[in-house]
């Protein structure tokens, strides 16, 4: 089976796949997406990093001098807030959006959450093994990094159950050539979760409070799209990944029990498993690149206009780069992989996201000694967002 993102196959094992793409066509264009997939660690790390492309092309162009047709009207709603955040824009607009929120995410900052971190993850923990396990998606992984990311912008409590369904709305836009149903539920949720936001935001800019919102209603140069495309931005990518490498590297786990029980054994290997559970099965598996200035890799041409499709999972798996690709190791030393990407858009969270996971994976490993997987997850059906739907399992102490 070659690249074919929409086969359930394919999504439940992408990774033979990327092996022949990695040997016999590095790059290559992908006809159904009209886009050039790339395969190979180094090729993705360096146009990452290279200036030549951009997560955006509107800094530089139209839609029409660009050739390509722009979104139908119905979405517009949708690219207003996604657009005004950080993750959407190039320099000079990203530098200056960065440079607002990025106070909030350093390794110092981040490290005084992890008391509260830990409090919640224990909390979690101790019902989920008190009532013998359950669903662990639904009852730790997501409720973790909600509630952090959550507490931080200042959501109240009574709000925080709408988050999830908005995020996993909005990014139904992000898989590949998305069904008009998925469109337009991804523009509802966004103009919700915008209304939402403009309301929230008026409150807490008559009234501050110490939250994150409070913060950013108060700086004089953010206007206000740009401060509810920030506010969903932190929102949506401050939890949805961490869900899914939590569900996904406990599935991992199981697959190799070897490894669990060399974890369970030697809890300094923390730190080294989490980020090569992150590896080994990739959250996000592809990000896209618009080619602002004709650029050339392996010796292919890929003009101004077009797309690149970077294939996270497959540089994860890369021989190149990493001994024995396909072997899990929990104690995996030099392991640089690319799951929070690189360049001017290196994940703003990657020091929270690094924190819930040592914190969660440590509370399950602390508090269950027994933990059993109950019956085989499924994966859901997007190929870009990589997740389970939900991981049963048996838990006692
Ligand atoms: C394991 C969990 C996470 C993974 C795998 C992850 C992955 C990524 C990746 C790959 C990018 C870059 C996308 C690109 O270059 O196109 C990114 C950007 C970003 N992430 Fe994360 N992320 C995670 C958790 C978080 C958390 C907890 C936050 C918290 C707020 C966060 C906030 C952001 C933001 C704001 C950006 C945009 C940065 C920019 O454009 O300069 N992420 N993330």
């Amino acid at each position: 089976m070659g690249f074919d993102p929409w086969n359930p196959d394919f999504v439940a094992y992408p990774y033979r796949a990327y092996d022949e793409l990695r040997r016999q066509a590095p790059v290559s264009y992908f006809e159904p997406t009209g886009q050039w997939l790339v395969a190979r660690h180094a090729d993705v790390n360096a146009l990452l990093r290279d200036r030549r492309l951009g997560r955006s092309y509107l800094h530089t162009a139209t839609h029409e001098e660009f050739g390509r047709p722009g979104e139908p009207e119905f979405q517009e709603p949708f690219w207003r807030v996604i657009r005004a955040g950080m993750l959407d824009v190039e320099p000079p607009v990203h530098t200056r959006l960065r440079r607002l929120v990025s106070k909030a995410f350093t390794p110092r900052m981040v490290e005084s959450l992890r008391p509260r971190v830990r409090a919640i993850a224990g909390s979690l923990v101790e019902a989920y093994v008190d009532k013998g396990g359950g669903d662990l998606i639904a009852e730790v992984a997501e409720p973790l990094p909600v509630t952090v990311i959550a507490e931080m912008l200042g959501i109240p409590d009574q709000d925080r159950h709408l988050l999830r369904p908005w995020s996993a709305d909005i990014c139904l836009m992000y898989e590949l050539n998305p069904a008009p149903d998925a469109q337009h539920a991804a523009v509802r949720a966004a103009s919700e979760f915008a209304g939402y936001l403009r309301a929230l935001a008026a409150e807490r800019r008559a009234n501050p409070g110490e939250d994150l919102i409070s913060a950013l209603t108060q700086i004089e140069e953010l206007t206000e799209d740009e401060l509810v495309g920030t506010c969903v931005l932190l929102l949506n990518a401050g939890h949805e990944a961490t869900v899914n490498v939590t569900g996904n590297g406990w599935w991992s786990l199981f697959r190799n029990p070897g490894e669990l029980a060399r974890l369970r054994a030697d809890r300094s290997l923390l730190p080294t498993a989490v980020e090569e559970l992150m590896r080994w099965d990739t959250p996000l598996q592809m990000f896209e690149r618009w080619v602002l200035e004709d650029i050339e890799v392996h010796g292919v041409r890929i003009p101004r206009g077009s797309e690149v499709a970077l294939l996270f999972g497959s540089a994860n798996r890369d021989e190149a780069v990493f001994e024995d690709p396909d072997r899990l190791d929990v104690g995996r030393a030099d392991n640089p992989h690319i799951s929070f990407g690189a360049g001017i858009h290196f994940c703003l969270g990657a020091p929270l996201a690094r924190i819930e996971l040592m914190e969660s994976f440590g509370a399950l490993l602390d508090r269950a000694a027994k933990l059993e997987l109950r019956q085989e997850p499924t994966w859901k059906p997007g190929y870009v967002i990589r997740g389970l739907r939900a991981l049963e399992l048996t838990a006692a102490d």
